[in-house]
């Protein structure tokens, strides 16, 4: 371990940076990957410090899930000289981190010192979670801090548990660490209290983070937002393949009119690209599940415009997108390679191709058929015309949404079943109108809702809910876009191009 026992011209920053390679050595893989021990690099810890806006005056700090503590040194880097006192307080569960930890808060405390500043540090080796939830609970419990500094532990909870437990104890639901550390956080801050967190960019929609993005907007100004252009960014050098993003946020506060949002390739880059968008454009007041779209640039904005503007809602088109039913394990025994007598086509990924069916495929690494008989009768639709999109996209495909007609002529059958890794848009259960689905289909291949969905979607995941929350043309439009693609040469050109010229002349 790095002694330290007297800094000469102390530089904060480097200390934290040391400690976090030294322990990141002694590191156990598998406890690491537990207690999602991801550590700031000095440059992630500078960008997330930087963005506090009061930075005189006194300071009650909280850093939960501290590690070793890098991001309040660079806090404490951030405010002195400007800073009278620092109250900081460490939230660490593992007994290894809190052994750098105390060296990085003695550098702080040293920092403090050389420029007067008062410094009380309290380090909780306790979990977190239970620990604020108890504060929370108590019947005289006012708010304790006003800054907030956070890179929490990025884990799934599971629904039975025991943070789950403690999280409904404050009236709070949610599914990842992350959300909880976050979502307490907010609740222990003060009115006009400011907090500043890297996290996995998932929170911005889905149904999963509906109660955290109602809990964060609903309690705090969204002021500021930065994201990296690389999955591998924040995170390179321990292989975090995570779309991350930082927030500023400050409790209490009305919606400003902008938000800045900042975009580079990595933390170190010195000139981040910024950009300003209004709120209303991050958080659209037309989506009930109030999605947080980060929009970089100018081209980005164009293109919220243009596909978040469009008039129609699947529910107006009298469409449903749903998940494939047939979980192809837990059907084993009713699986068939061939399409053999008394089975129907199972459609699997790998049978959508560039905006058609290709089925049977002999050989194939999956199942052609299904039996059809009474223990899969309800895994079956009406055989019949229907769009359907793959839930996920290989890294290496040029779009997130890809979708084909299956059509009935297929195969002579009344019934047909999709597997769980598909999509598939329908008429309220029924089959969709030819015309209607051709259109559909090229509609949901184009550049213009892959560019849209991937603003709002930090994952190659497209999940039936993402599918409804698009804006879509209208019935006469999707119609005309279906009439004027040639399926035969199904390319990204063709479609892009009349996507334009329908939508354009709208
Ligand atoms: C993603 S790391 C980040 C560490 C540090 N904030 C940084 O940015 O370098 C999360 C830290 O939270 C700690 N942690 C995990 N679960 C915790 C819990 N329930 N309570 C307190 N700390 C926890 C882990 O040991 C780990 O050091």
């Amino acid at each position: 371990m790095t002694e330290v026992t007297q800094y000469p011209q102390l530089d904060l920053n480097y200390v934290a940076d040391c400690n976090r390679l030294e322990a990141n050595d002694k590191l156990d893989e598998k406890l690491r990957g537990k207690l999602g021990q991801f550590m700031s690099s000095s440059a992630v810890s500078t960008l997330l410090a930087g963005m506090f806006e009061n930075v005189s005056g006194d300071h009650r700090l909280i850093d939960a899930g501290a590690g070793v503590g890098s991001l309040t040194a660079a806090f404490v880097e951030r405010v002195q000289p400007h800073a009278n006192k620092i109250d900081s307080v460490c939230y660490e569960l593992s007994s290894m981190m809190n052994h750098y930890l105390s060296d990085t808060l003695k550098g702080c405390s040293d920092t403090c010192k050389e420029s007067d500043i008062q410094w009380e540090q309290r380090v909780i080796e306790e979990d977190f979670i239970a620990h604020a939830v108890t504060l929370l609970s108590e019947k005289e419990f006012s708010p304790i801090y006003n800054k907030a500094i956070l890179n929490p532990p990025y884990l799934k909870i599971s629904a039975k548990g025991v943070e789950r437990t403690e999280l409904r104890k404050v009236g709070f639901e949610t599914g990842n660490l992350y959300s909880a550390f976050v979502g307490l956080t907010i609740k222990l801050l003060e009115e006009g209290g400011e907090l500043v967190a890297i996290t996995p960019r998932s929170f911005c929609n889905g149904p999963y983070f509906n109660d955290f993005r109602k809990l964060i907007l609903d309690n705090c100004s969204i002021n500021k937002i930065h994201v990296f252009n690389s999955r591998k960014s924040a995170f390179k050098a321990d292989k975090v393949l995570q779309e991350n993003v930082v927030y500023h946020l400050t409790k209490g506060e009305p919606q400003r009119e902008t938000v800045v949002i900042t975009s580079s390739s990595c933390a170190e880059d010195p000139t981040p690209y910024v950009f300003e968008v209004p709120f209303s454009e991050v958080v659209n007041s037309n989506n009930p599940d109030r999605f947080i779209h980060i929009i970089t640039n100018e081209e980005e904005k164009n293109i919220a415009i243009k596909a978040g503007g469009l008039p129609c809602s699947l529910v107006d088109l009298g469409i449903q997108a749903s998940t494939g039913k047939v979980v192809d394990f837990r059907t084993r025994e009713h699986l068939s390679k061939e399409f053999i007598t008394g089975s129907v086509p199972l459609i699997f990924p790998l049978h959508l191709n560039n905006g058609s069916i290709e089925w049977p495929i002999p050989n194939a690494k999956k199942p052609n058929a299904l039996l059809n008989n009474e223990d899969t009768a309800n895994l079956m639709v009406k055989n019949g015309t229907y769009v359907l999109t793959r839930r996920l996209s290989a890294k290496e495909e040029k779009r997130r949404i890809i979708a084909s007609i299956y059509t009935a002529d297929i195969a002579d059958v009344e019934v047909v079943a999709f597997e769980n890794k598909t999509n598939y848009f329908h008429a309220l259960g029924k089959p969709l109108d030819d015309e209607l689905a051709k259109g559909l289909c090229v509609f949901l291949n184009s550049t213009l809702v892959d560019k849209y969905f991937r603003q709002m979607n930090g994952h190659t995941q497209v999940n039936a809910t993402d599918l409804r929350t698009l804006r879509y043309p209208t019935r006469e439009h999707l119609i005309s876009i279906g009439k004027q693609v040639d399926f035969n040469i199904f390319n990204q050109d063709q479609i892009d191009l009349v996507i334009d010229r329908v939508l354009c002349d709208s």
